[in-house]
């Protein structure tokens, strides 16, 4: 079925800041300034939501913590990708029962992708009665809404309908850092990998208008921001569903022309999507970092094919090509599943011969974990966690060598990082990031936050590189 792009008016978001405004002089009647946790679980776009919820949370009026036993409204934004995730939120969720016992009158909300699951939003429903309030990713925009209903009717409200998705503009948006900040571009899924759960959870592809991505990108850097991640499920299918003739490579050409000193990072690239023109586009754009992160899954054409990748890993080593070709620089990061159902022992050596072949600068790597509804879960597999974890053991020992193999390569080179936050260790106290994302830590005074420096890198390991300011 056609999806049909449905855009919250702005009234309606307007709306919603109004009883943020009703629910600001009901939380500090009395002169006391409430509380709120956000605990986030997942990707990157869970953490752009949750930016959203402590917008919303600070138009209402309250302060942040992280003890939940200090917390007067507890929201967990959860995530759905694998079970082990799932399993945690259980488990945190349950042990908040002491919490909301210390403080009655502590309101407790779960959203974002677990619940958007039936069976999810059920046990919730019945073996969680601690819990108060439940909305998946597609309510998010009406969360204040949703707490006034529990906050005055004293009932559990739960909001969790099958849902193609929406696009809302105007959410206010507190953000975690003052030097990086998310920038989701669109929302959603239609590739229907699978094994993989978000389609069902996020619903279909959107974008948000090429306009009101610059606007945000034009207030970030406004703002002293110097690092803009921009987030999409598939960022380069950006645009498909806006019929204006903008795909992310115009996109990236339009946020490199703001004016000042900032850094333009995206994720995630699905593969069967890259084009040369977006590699182009990187190499063209001065602010665009030379960073990809490209998840391949599997180095095996027939799973590659069970999994409904789109492209073999022929065509994926064709691009990774092109890309270094353009970038000789690129820093490039991938997604991998080990054990996917029926995942015979040569199937997997093609992997580690494929992350050979490319060397990869750090991978991210997953056992398959099996997710209700989705195709894979049907698959037989005749394969044991041992055998998985075996495989898993031996991709991680693979990825670890060359990670560190690559990041001794920078040793004795200087180069420019933006510093962005504090270790909490005496010896490096600072963070940083090259511009292909890696980890650099540093010795250097608390002033350098937000800035770019030149480093010389002094010594390195698997995770990390380590440097010297160059004066
Ligand atoms: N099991 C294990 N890993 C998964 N991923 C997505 N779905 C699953 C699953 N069912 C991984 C993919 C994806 C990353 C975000 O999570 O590698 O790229
Ligand atoms: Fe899941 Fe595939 Fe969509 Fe990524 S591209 S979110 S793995 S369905």
């Amino acid at each position: 079925m056609p999806y049909e792009r449905k855009v919250i008016d702005i009234g309606a978001i307007q709306a919603q800041q109004d009883i943020c405004s009703q629910i600001f002089d009901k939380v500090t009647a009395d002169g006391r300034r409430p509380l709120a946790m956000v605990d986030t679980y997942g990707c990157q776009q869970n953490e752009a939501d949750s930016e959203k919820l402590r917008g919303y949370l600070a138009m209402m009026g309250y302060g942040f913590t992280q003890d939940e036993f200090q917390a007067d409204v507890i929201v967990v934004n959860t995530c759905a990708v694998r079970e082990h995730a799932e399993m945690r939120v259980l488990g945190n969720v349950g042990a908040l029962n002491h919490s909301k016992k210390a403080r009655p009158g502590q309101i407790i909300a779960v959203c974002g992708c677990m619940v958007q699951q039936e069976h999810m939003a059920q046990k919730l429903k019945q073996s969680y009665p601690v819990v108060d309030l439940v909305f998946g990713p597609h309510e998010l925009w009406r969360f204040p809404e949703l707490l006034l209903q529990v906050m005055t009717k004293h009932k559990r409200v739960f909001a969790t309908e099958k849902n193609d998705g929406v696009v809302a503009e105007g959410i206010p948006n507190k953000r975690d850092s003052g030097v990086k900040a998310w920038l989701s571009i669109m929302y959603g899924c239609n590739n229907f990998c699978s094994y993989c759960v978000v389609p069902y959870v996020r619903g279909r592809e959107r974008s948000r208008r090429p306009e009101d991505v610059v606007a945000e990108a034009k207030e970030l850097v406004a703002a002293g921001y110097k690092e803009i991640t921009l987030l999409g499920q598939n960022v380069n299918s950006y645009g498909r569903d806006l019929g204006l003739d903008v795909d992310f490579s115009d996109l990236i050409r339009m946020i490199n022309d703001i004016p000042g000193d900032f850094l333009i990072r995206f994720m995630t690239s699905h593969p069967k999507d890259a084009t040369e023109k977006l590699f182009k586009t990187m190499a063209e754009c001065e602010k665009c970092a030379h960073q990809l992160h490209l998840p391949v899954q599997a180095g095996n054409d027939r799973i590659l094919k069970v999994m409904n990748r789109g492209y073999t890993s022929e065509k994926y080593l064709a691009q990774v090509a092109l890309a270094r070709k353009y970038m000789p620089d690129l820093v490039l990061t991938t997604d991998i599943i080990v054990g996917f159902p029926n995942e015979s022992e040569e199937e997997f050596e093609d992997t580690i011969k494929l992350v050979e072949q490319v060397r990869y600068d750090a991978m991210f790597t997953f056992i398959y974990s099996k997710r209700v509804g989705t195709p894979a879960a049907a698959m037989p597999d005749p394969y044991t966690r041992e055998d998985k974890q075996r495989h898993f053991d031996r991709l991680t020992e693979v990825a670890n060598r060359i990670s560190g193999e690559k990041h001794k390569e920078y040793e004795g080179k200087t180069l420019r990082v933006l510093v962005d936050g504090e270790t909490g260790r005496d010896e490096y106290n600072l963070s940083s990031r090259t511009n292909g994302g890696r980890l650099v830590h540093l010795k250097g005074d608390k002033a350098l936050i937000g800035r770019f420096v030149d480093v010389k890198i002094t010594a390195s390991n698997t995770w990390a590189l380590y440097g010297e300011v160059v004066k």
